[in-house]
């Protein structure tokens, strides 16, 4: 993988800067021993099996396998490029990177290049809005009370009239139609050519974590249908995955200890420029399982605000369920009839939307009352409804401690017997589609690789001189692992070279193929390996994989000689033979 950027450069700054540093900037890490362990932030997990290595400069998950260096932690978590993670370390590091690409656009990835793209459009509609033109939309914006420092922290924009006003714009700057096209922001017409998705609306860039242009949504300025229009998926823009305004949001959300979740565009920025800063829009869409991992790394406590006049009502609620499983609290506030964040805000003030967060209510009791009105808790069937529904929530709590104490609320508030709900938990968590559906994204891959393989391998990247001993008396393709014989064959050309290189180094060579989830595996090795007496230990490990090896080859030989005597190929079988004999002597 390292190609373009010095394999001595990516050691530099490897070495200057500290892994357990840049790890918990993301996430907290606790000291365990000589290591720094964590909950893994790649799989759903509730007691820690993420570790880092402060020594080796890596990390590791025992539970999703997920490992590497500060590079690929940067390119799993913050969705880096290679390139990106390398740029990010050195500026932390001071490392001067040298210059590659410089005019050149070949050498740009296509990411990138979105990037450049939205910029530019994003560029272009905020300079609309500022045009003498753009009457009609100033307006609009100021019957919104939307304020102008918003208009410029929000980078909110216009798409003029025009059938190719960006089009033309973009064109001229010599950006690809292809790439337009695929960023979004032009359809093909049928009869061939191109005109532009956004036409007179407001613009509302969306913006990720590092504040770079992902996408766009796009609103009337009057009643027409559809009111927002917003960009297609593209390679830097997945539904679900942003949270709208969290770039100016975090640090507040970190200092509150909590976040306020609302729906829309307006239901952000109104709050927001009133001075609500930790806020966040869910842009519409039910919340998803990554929105809600994004959100727990600057707080576990969210406040859910919306409108009730929301249809899918009992639908959000259900949503709200991630929050349990990812052992997160949420609260909710609901809004009288006919109102939303944004028209409450202008109405009644910052001040009086404050005490509705501050008293939200938790889920169970929510839910509890809404599943009340909806069905009559005094009778057997509303019962029933009732704590079927809020059964499905109960279930999502991690900690039986909850489960049991909401079940027992919940007995008590509908006048039924406990067991009775524990027998129907019972049932509840065996359908499909509640609890049981845990979806394992991460699932980790298990390596069975023989265990003196993988000791042996550990030991040589614990001790390099050790690279040199092994070499003269084992052959890589001797390890019957792929991947173990792999690594030492890289591991061996090193040492040919004269080369030295750390583990965390040796990683820049690898790719996805589960080659780092071996070594970064084995340096978290119980210390008592480097204890033992480690000649033997080393002498075992040689002895039991030439034996494997042996019985290996002694297999194979056995059923070619079969197969020559069944063909009765005699030459071939005397060849066979003599090589079988030969074996048995070895051992
Ligand atoms: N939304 C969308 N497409 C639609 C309607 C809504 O993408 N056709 C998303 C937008 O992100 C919108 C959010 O869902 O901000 C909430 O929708 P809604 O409550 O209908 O709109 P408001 O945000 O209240 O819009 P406004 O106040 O501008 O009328
Ligand atoms: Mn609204």
């Amino acid at each position: 993988m390292p190609g373009l950027i010095p394999e001595n450069i990516l050691e530099d700054i490897l070495n200057r800067i500290d892994i357990v540093e840049v790890i918990s900037g993301c996430l907290p890490l606790k000291r365990a021993g000589r290591n720094f362990k964590a909950c893994c932030p790649f799989h759903h997990e509730k007691t820690p099996s993420f570790m880092v290595s402060p020594e080796r400069q890596i990390y590791h998950c025992f539970g999703c396998g997920e490992s590497g260096n500060a590079f690929r932690f940067l390119m799993r978590h913050e969705r880096m490029e290679f390139p990106e993670a390398v740029e990010a370390l050195a500026r932390k590091a001071g490392v001067v990177l040298p210059q590659i690409k410089a005019q050149d656009h070949k050498g740009e990835n296509l990411i990138t290049q979105f990037y450049k793209i939205n910029e530019l459009a994003a560029s272009f509609y905020a300079a609309n809005l500022n045009s003498a033109a753009a009457v009609n939309a100033k307006n609009y914006l100021l019957k919104r009370g939307i304020k102008e420092e918003s208009v410029k922290l929000f980078r909110l924009g216009l798409a003029a009239h025009g059938w190719d006003t960006l089009m033309a714009h973009l064109r001229a700057k010599n950006v690809p139609l292809s790439l337009i096209e695929k960023a979004g922001l032009v359809l093909s017409k049928q009869g061939g050519g191109f005109y532009d998705w956004f036409r007179n609306r407001i613009i509302f860039p969306v913006v990720d974590i590092k504040s770079r242009v992902v996408g766009f949504g796009a609103r009337v300025l009057d009643e027409t249908q559809p009111k927002y229009i917003n960009s297609p998926e593209t390679p830097i823009y997945t539904k679900g995955r942003n949270l709208y305004g969290l770039n100016f949001s975090k640090e507040s959300i970190r200092e509150n200890d909590f976040a306020v979740i609302v729906e829309g565009y307006l239901d952000f920025i109104v709050p927001y420029q009133e001075g609500l800063k930790n806020i966040v829009a869910s842009l519409g869409t039910a919340l998803t399982p990554e929105q809600a991992r994004i959100l727990k790394r600057y707080t576990r406590n969210v406040v859910m605000v919306y409108d009730a006049d929301n249809a899918g009502q009992l639908a959000m609620l259900r949503s709200l369920d991630i929050f349990i499983e990812e052992e997160m609290e949420v609260k909710i506030v609901s809004l009288s009839l006919g109102f939303d964040p944004d028209s409450f805000v202008r109405k009644y003030g910052i001040g009086p939307f404050r005490e509705k967060i501050a008293k939200a209510q938790g889920l169970f009791d929510y839910k509890l009352a809404i599943m009340k009105s909806r069905h009559n808790p005094k009778e057997a069937q509303g019962k029933a409804r009732i704590s079927q529904e809020m059964l499905g929530t109960i279930n999502k709590f991690k900690d039986a401690v909850l489960r049991s104490e909401y079940i027992r609320q919940l007995a008590q508030e509908l006048d039924i017997r406990e067991d009775a709900l524990l027998e129907e938990a019972k049932k509840v968590r065996k359908f499909p589609g509640y609890a049981g559906a845990n979806l394992r994204p991460n699932a980790k891959k298990e390596l069975n690789i023989n265990p003196a393989e993988k000791l042996l391998i550990a030991l040589m990247l614990r001790e390099s001189e050790l690279i040199h001993y092994i070499r003269e008396r084992l052959d890589p393709a001797d390890f019957m692992d792929e991947k173990i014989s792999k690594i030492v064959s890289l591991c061996f050309n090193f040492a040919e070279e004269g080369k030295d290189l750390s583990t965390k180094s040796l990683l820049n060579y690898f790719g996805d193929e589960g080659l780092s989830q071996i070594v970064c595996e084995s340096v978290f090795l119980p210390d008592e390996l480097s204890q033992q007496n480690k000649e033997k230990l080393i002498e075992d490990c040689l002895c039991r994989i030439k034996e494997e090896k042996i019985k290996l080859t002694r297999q194979r030989l056995h059923e070619e000689i079969k197969r020559a005597q069944d063909s009765k190929d005699e030459q071939r079988l005397e060849r066979l033979t003599e090589e079988f004999n030969s074996l048995l002597k070895k051992r």
